[in-house]
């Protein structure tokens, strides 16, 4: 949870944590709270914490988004995560299932922004 004072700003989290290693996040900002990066500062920590040995011990994170969801794209490019690709009809909700972009962030990455072809700068 991303509380400001008693204000849900939003939530953050891993999913898919699968014991080897490898992990998932996942974001979400009230649409009232959008704006002004705190996700970005609220994230950053808890990668940090989703790396280290006495946290989660992740060497690798995934992140997935419906294809063409350019906010949380943007997101995840400023943290660092490197794109890799679109995994076809992928993305499965309750009533469809849709095409994803798929990112990831290693420990030993930089993280810096790196280029995504799918986004404009
Ligand atoms: C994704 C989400 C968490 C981003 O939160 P936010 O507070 O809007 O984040 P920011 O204001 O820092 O915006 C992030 C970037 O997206 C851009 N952006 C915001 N809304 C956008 C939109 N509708 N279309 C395209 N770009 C958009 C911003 O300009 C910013 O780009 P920049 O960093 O290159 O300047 C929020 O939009 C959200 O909760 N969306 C619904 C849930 C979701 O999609 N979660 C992610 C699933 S993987």
């Amino acid at each position: 949870m991303i509380r400001d004072g008693a204000t849900l700003v939003g939530t953050i989290g891993f999913y898919r944590l699968d014991g080897q290693g490898n992990g998932e996040i996942g974001y979400w900002i009230a649409p009232d709270q959008r704006g002004g990066g705190r996700l970005r500062e609220a994230a950053n920590a808890v990668i940090d914490w989703a790396f280290s040995s006495e946290g989660a011990a992740l060497t690798r994170i995934e992140w997935r988004a419906v294809v063409g969801n350019e906010a949380s794209a943007r997101v995840a490019r400023a943290l660092g995560f490197r794109f890799e690709g679109t995994l076809r009809q992928a993305l499965v909700s309750a009533k469809h299932r849709d095409d994803g972009w798929i990112a990831a962030l290693l420990k030993i990455d930089e993280r810096m922004p790196q280029p995504w072809p799918v986004l404009e700068d």
